[in-house]
């Protein structure tokens, strides 16, 4: 089984199929880091908003540097700068909070988390009384410029967005010394984001796609909602390829061109979500993949309210009022 790789435009090798870690609580993650470190995983996605940076770190620590089984260069760690620290003042520290809770002298990558910028602090959600989020006004375009600096001074080799359409990752190339190398969005075959896709794409940057199997641990999933893994058209396919639903659906990200991080806690999981690179589906059946789309977004970012779930989309950096 080979791992497959994309090139950035720095010319960096990232691996295709990497371990999310989001919602991978800190007691459990430095075992699943450790799990997919040995059986082949050279990628890791990370966020300092996961809160489980140290733990991924302690695995990293085992396993990453003179005298362990893997080389710095062997692995490719990707983190993300926070809302709450977008002011360009802050954009430093945390990056080397980042680096110092993984136990890292540098990152491969670092991405800014969402275009929206919130309160500074160390409060992950700050809020304002009425319960909404409190907001920044700093624009991305500075928080941009900062995190060039961590480049020049190698904190990072390099840096790239997430969250961002179509229109928001234009206006950063229009002031970027550092091109970003790559956008970070929700994809599945419920949401194929093809346009935006192409998009990135055309301007150089690669696609991570984010909740690559529809996320069916995410907290606010009611009972009844499809779910991808379950869909018969998917279970169908894996039957046809002897494989398993979450495989077939890997291997349609990694067919694509595009990079994927499913999360598992799970070691045969984990295992099992990088065995993909011994198959290939058909064209006919990438398109019935394809067909599966709904436009459908899992992940919105929302808020509590009086007892009820809003959708907070009050920021003027919001990303998804855009079409793409
Ligand atoms: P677990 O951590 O218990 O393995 P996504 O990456 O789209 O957010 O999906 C992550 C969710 O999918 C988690 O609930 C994870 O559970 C589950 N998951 C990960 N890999 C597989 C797999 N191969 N088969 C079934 N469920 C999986």
């Amino acid at each position: 089984m080979t791992e497959v790789a994309i090139t950035l435009l720095t010319g960096q090798q990232m691996p295709a199929v990497g371990l999310g870690t989001w919602r991978s609580d800190p007691g459990q993650v430095k075992q699943a880091v450790l799990t997919a470190l040995d059986c082949g995983y050279r990628h890791i996605d990370c966020a300092a908003a996961y809160g489980n940076e140290r733990e991924v770190g302690e695995a990293l620590t085992e396993r990453v540097g003179p005298g362990k089984p893997l080389r710095r260069e062997d692995v490719f760690v990707t983190s993300k700068l926070w809302n709450t620290k977008h002011h360009p003042d802050d954009v430093e520290d945390a990056c080397k909070k980042s680096l110092s809770d993984l136990g890292l002298s540098y990152l491969d990558l670092y991405l800014m988390h969402w275009p929206m910028a919130f309160q500074r602090g160390d409060e992950l959600m700050p809020k304002r009384p009425d319960g909404t989020i409190y907001y920044d006004d700093t624009h991305y375009r500075d928080t941009w410029a900062a995190m060039e600096k961590l480049v020049d001074q190698g904190l990072v080799k390099a840096i790239g967005l997430s969250n961002f359409n179509a229109r928001q990752i234009d206006d950063v190339l229009s002031i970027a010394k550092h091109k970003p190398v790559l956008n970070q969005v929700e994809c599945h075959p419920y949401l194929i984001q093809t346009q935006l896709i192409s998009h990135c794409w055309s301007r150089g940057l690669a696609v991570t796609a984010y909740s690559p199997l529809g996320s069916p641990d995410r907290p606010w999933y009611t009972p009844g909602e499809p779910c991808l893994l379950d869909d018969p058209r998917v279970v169908d396919m894996a039957k046809h390829y002897k494989k398993t639903s979450a495989q077939v659906i890997i291997r349609w990200h990694v067919q694509r061109g595009v990079v994927c991080i499913p999360k598992s806690i799970n070691p045969s999981r984990i295992k099992q979500n990088i065995e993909v690179f011994d198959f290939k589906l058909s064209d006919e059946d990438m398109r019935l993949i394809e067909s599966f789309n709904k436009n459908k977004r899992l992940i919105i970012p929302t808020i509590e309210k009086n007892g009820k779930v809003w959708r907070d989309a009050n920021h003027p950096h919001f990303p998804f009022h855009d079409p793409y």
